[in-house]
């Protein structure tokens, strides 16, 4: 059995499309488990580069099935256009794309219901949610009267079941607001069921499926979305998303028994990105001619998804162990080495102080999570172009022990390091637990 996990260790767009991207070629199923269209994946090789939004990043491997999965939620209109795309881009889906019946449809109300709570949280509340419905059509599923793909197909009982909606608490909402909560009911459910129907190809019960494949003895790699500091209980809470980010999501979000798991790698930068408002105790707000400000610039820091500028930081080491212990990672994959080429000093964050006092772990309280002072260790640059390197050996002695530092702080080997957004741009550590399963 060897199914394995890829999960997202920081605060999201850690890179984990590349990673999948790489791995899965040794898979014959990729899965995304949470998330929807709040997620944008890149997947870079040669001239071509895609940012996928619900689609795992494996469906560039032709010989790979691709499952989203019962934990996600959809935005239909987005999600066609996504397949579309990739079909004019000439990838072949018949037969290889499976949709979970279960999986939960963002209503066109969510996304307006996203902005009204955005807004009615006034500054200094506000998530800096991606606006795509993803809070709205969770909380919806958690009351019990969200709508799953397998019911959008049915459109005789659809307009009752969207008015039901309409007429509840998130109506209510809507209807404070402006006036469309009045929305037309029968014209959502005509839309919904003409694109759910373009869609039926695709729709299945995907957890019998995953299990039956893994019995016959598929290998299944597992496709997290967001990343562990935004995991709707473990993270920067409430500056979180509305899923479980951490590997125990799949379970839930797939159907999958935590026995069908053998291994899970985190994917962490080099240092630290966010995007959104929450808490971030390496943030660098250091201005125009800034570290942070340098970061952005050799990372092209904007979301794949909104093109917000991401908030840059160093790395920061808490969090990170805090992930670790959240997910047990087999091992890490350290991605963007490249963007740190140019630094004579390297922070990076091993402490924290809340008050002055030390303290362990992430703190439940985001009003204390706001006043956390990080303890740094400056380490030397190497201030060497590291895009072009592909051994292990042949990386700078200052880049090894800069990698071998944030192995000891987080307590979790290295298996792999990114050096470019390129699929070869990616070096697997011999000796590695990856390296053997890689074999
Ligand atoms: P994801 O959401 O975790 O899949 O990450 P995103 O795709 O949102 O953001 C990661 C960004 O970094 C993308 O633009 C990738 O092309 C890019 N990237 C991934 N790995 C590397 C790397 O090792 N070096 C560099 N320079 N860019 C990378
Ligand atoms: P990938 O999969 C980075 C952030 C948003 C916001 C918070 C809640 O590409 O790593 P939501 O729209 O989910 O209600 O927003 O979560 N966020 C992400 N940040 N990468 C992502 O996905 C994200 N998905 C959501 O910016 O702070
Ligand atoms: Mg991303």
């Amino acid at each position: 059995m060897r199914n394995l996990a890829v999960v997202g260790a920081q605060w999201g767009d850690e890179g984990k499309g590349k990673v999948v991207d790489l791995l899965c070629e040794r898979f014959d199923v990729v899965a995304r488990f949470q998330g929807g269209p709040n997620a944008g994946h890149t997947v870079k090789f040669g001239e071509t580069c895609h940012a996928l939004h619900h689609v795992p990043s494996g469906v560039f491997r032709p010989d790979v099935r691709i499952v989203i999965g019962n934990g996600t939620v959809l935005d239909l209109a987005r999600l066609l256009e996504e397949l579309e795309g990739l079909r004019s881009a000439g990838i072949d889906l018949t037969g290889r794309l499976f949709i979970s019946d279960r999986a939960h449809v963002i209503l066109p109300m969510m996304k307006e219901l996203d902005a009204i709570q955005e807004d009615a949280a006034g500054t200094g509340g506000k998530i800096g949610t991606t606006l795509r419905g993803i809070g709205p059509t969770y909380q919806a599923k958690a009351a019990r009267i969200g709508l799953r793909l397998g019911e959008a197909l049915k459109e005789d009982t659809l307009a009752d079941r969207i008015a039901n909606i309409l007429s509840g608490p998130l109506g209510n909402q809507l209807r404070q607001v402006d006036n469309a909560g009045q929305a037309d009911a029968v014209a959502i459910a005509k839309d919904t069921a003409a694109m759910a129907g373009r869609l039926k190809p695709y729709i299945a019960d995907t957890a019998l499926l995953l299990n039956q494949w893994s019995d016959d003895g598929l290998g299944i790699l597992f496709e997290g979305a967001q990343g562990t500091l935004l995991d709707v209980d473990h993270g920067s809470y409430p500056f979180v998303t509305s899923s479980n980010t951490v590997t125990g999501g799949l379970c839930g979000g797939l159907g999958i028994a935590p026995t069908l798991l053998s291994g899970v790698l985190g994917v962490f930068k080099a240092y630290t990105t966010r995007v959104g408002s929450g808490p971030m105790p390496t943030e660098l707000e250091d201005g125009p001619d800034g570290f942070g400000q340098k970061l952005r610039d050799r990372g092209h820091e904007y979301g794949t998804t909104t093109g917000r500028p991401r908030r840059c930081g160093w790395f920061d080491g808490v969090a990170a162990w805090y992930a670790h212990r959240l997910n047990r990672f087999e091992s890490a994959c350290i991605t963007l080495l490249d963007v740190l080429d140019d630094f004579d000093h390297i922070l990076i964050c091993t402490g924290y102080t809340l008050d002055g006092d030390p303290i362990t772990g992430f703190p439940s309280c985001a009003a204390d999570a706001e006043r956390i002072e990080p303890v740094y260790e400056t380490l030397p640059g190497w201030k060497i172009d590291t895009t072009g390197i592909r051994k292990w050996e042949d990386l700078p002695a200052n880049a090894i022990a800069y990698l071998d530092r944030l192995s000891d702080v987080v307590g979790v080997e290295i298996g792999m390091v990114g050096v470019g957004p390129d699929r070869t741009q990616s070096i697997i550590r011999p000796g590695s637990s990856l390296a053997a399963r890689l074999k």
